[in-house]
């Protein structure tokens, strides 16, 4: 009997070893084949592996791959298929986006697989939630974006940031002619803007002596990590790591519990300065959640992770890769220059209101190079979307932000070009510049519909403020590659950081 049971095993074993041997080899032989004849460049799917050879090879360049595979897609659509039949939608079409994003919102929730992944991380936070749960948080945080909080977070929290620790912190460097990764000093700054604004705490993370940022680390790690799970090749082995606590898997839960216990400390601290005054005087989000009666640790905690991810990741990527394009394009850095002359610093927040070219700069970079290049939903239901892709319920339907801004069907032939003038308008009796909005379903950089970004107005209002406030003083010279990689976690760097020098303009 054992031994009937043992040649079944094995025979089974080798049912399914000897086809998958088979298409290893004869992937390997074609792949090597279409490397040197003219054949579509979308990748093979073969029985079983799906596009496994495809995907393993480009799985240090997903973005730049993905871009590649939605320019040849006749639609900006395509169904990568991977292990065992799962297949991904992957799409850079804008009327696909729209379905998913507004027009059926409702089928298209972050889903099952997404939950699972990010889970360990960002437990029931805004980022990993739906339904109810997500509508609360939405509506608990709405307040802290209105006019009159962004007014108060640009005039006081990034102003002080800006001129009593970033601007000393550069004037050093360019005095001692000394090389400063710039990618890590604007992720200081946005870091302790974000814990200022949202939970009225200062980490102290930007001081000259550049504090080791161990929660930093960890958090980074965190998101690596989970990032992978995503996108994982065998989301089993992760699974296995993970029960087993091994390998990546016991690296992000010592991260995490490190990244909890910090969230955690916040949170109590909060809590006890309420317990004490009854009332709190500082309208953070944090006090008003706990204000609220929301006194659930474990939720305060998983929401303020939520927004450490959502502030400290995207502005520092976004200003990161501004500076590098502006850097390397005199005539947009002369044209901000302009701007920033024509406009005396008097009110901190019109003036910052009012710069339309750095903004289409900043509008322009994030196209380019966007802080969110993927975002993934999970069909409910069986679905067709507009372009005619069908759609089974669980399927992750993939949007792409990085690969549509480098449509040329959707920005033109010069799509290649750093042209802040695409976003903007002439007048031709006053000769001003005034801002255009592109279509949101076009350029979902922020999201688009019932979850668009809840940051956006204050992110834009503080990059605007940072842009002008160090452009005005300073010019970055890059001290690093010509042309730095595009990479990315659940947020997009630059790979090995952003090495400047920074010189004093005269005058300034
Ligand atoms: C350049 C800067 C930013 C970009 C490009 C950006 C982009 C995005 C994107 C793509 C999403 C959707 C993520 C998803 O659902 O998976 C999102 C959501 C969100 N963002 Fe931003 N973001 C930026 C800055 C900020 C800032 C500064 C905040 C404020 C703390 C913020 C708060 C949020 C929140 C709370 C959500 C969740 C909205 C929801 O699910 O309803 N973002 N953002």
């Amino acid at each position: 009997m054992v031994l009937l049971n043992y040649s079944l095993f094995s025979s089974s074993i080798l049912l399914f070893i000897v086809p998958f041997l088979f298409i290893l080899i004869s992937g390997l032989h074609l792949g090597k084949k279409s490397s040197s004849s003219p054949v579509s460049k979308l990748p093979r799917s073969y029985p079983l592996i799906g596009s496994a050879f495809a995907i393993f090879k480009n799985r240090k360049r997903r973005n730049q791959w993905f871009a590649e595979l939605m320019r040849d897609s006749p639609t900006g659509t395509f169904v990568l298929h991977r292990f065992f039949g799962v297949r991904h939608v992957l799409t850079a079409n804008p009327s696909n986006v729209q379905h998913i994003l507004k027009t059926k919102f409702h089928l298209y929730p972050k889903g099952h697989t997404a939950r699972v992944n990010l889970s360990d991380l960002m437990g029931d936070g805004i980022f990993n939630a739906d339904g109810d749960n997500w509508k609360f948080q939405r509506q608990v945080s709405g307040h802290e974006f209105s006019t009159r909080s962004l007014r108060k977070f640009v005039e006081t929290v990034v102003e002080a940031e800006l001129s009593d620790r970033l601007v000393p912190i550069l004037s050093k460097a360019a005095a001692e002619n000394s090389v400063l990764d710039l990618e890590d000093i604007l992720q200081r700054f946005t870091f302790d803007n974000i814990c200022k604004i949202a939970f009225g705490f200062d980490p102290q993370y930007l001081l000259p002596s550049l504090p080791a940022t161990e929660f930093a680390v960890a958090f980074d790690n965190a998101v690596r990590i989970t990032s992978e799970r995503m996108y994982s090749i065998f989301p089993a082995t992760w699974k296995l790591k993970r029960a087993l606590n091994i390998g990546s898997e016991k690296q992000l839960r010592i991260s995490v519990s490190q990244v909890r216990e910090f969230a955690q400390n916040i949170v109590r601290e909060k809590t006890r300065e309420l317990e004490q005054k009854s009332s709190l005087e500082t309208v953070d989000l944090l006090s008003r959640i706990l204000s609220s009666g929301h006194l659930d640790e474990k939720f305060v905690t998983d929401m303020v992770i939520s927004f450490i991810l959502a502030g400290r990741d995207t502005t520092s990527a976004a200003l990161t890769w501004f500076f590098w394009l502006v850097s390397n394009d005199s005539h947009v850095e002369e044209e901000i220059l302009k701007e920033i002359r024509d406009k005396p610093e008097i009110s901190v927040y019109d003036e910052a209101k009012d710069m339309v070219y750095i903004q289409a700069s900043l509008c322009e970079s994030m196209r380019l190079y966007p802080p969110v290049p993927s975002d993934t939903k999970e069909a409910a239901m069986d679905d067709v979307l507009p372009d005619g892709t069908i759609v089974r319920k669980g399927t992750r339907v993939i949007y792409l932000p990085y690969a549509m801004g480098r449509m040329e069907g959707l920005w033109g032939s010069d799509w290649r070009e750093f042209k802040p003038e695409r976003w903007l308008e002439r007048d031709e009796l006053t000769g001003k510049w005034s801002f255009m909005n592109r279509d949101p379903y076009t350029y979902p950089v922020f999201q688009a519909g019932p979850r668009i970004c809840l940051g956006k107005e204050m992110a834009v209002l503080q990059m605007k403020r940072v842009a002008a406030g160090l452009l005005r003083r300073f010019r970055m010279v890059p001290a690093g590659e010509k042309e730095p990689f595009y990479i990315s976690t659940l947020t997009s760097k630059m790979k090995g950081g952003f090495p400047v020098r920074i010189e004093e303009r005269k005058g300034s």
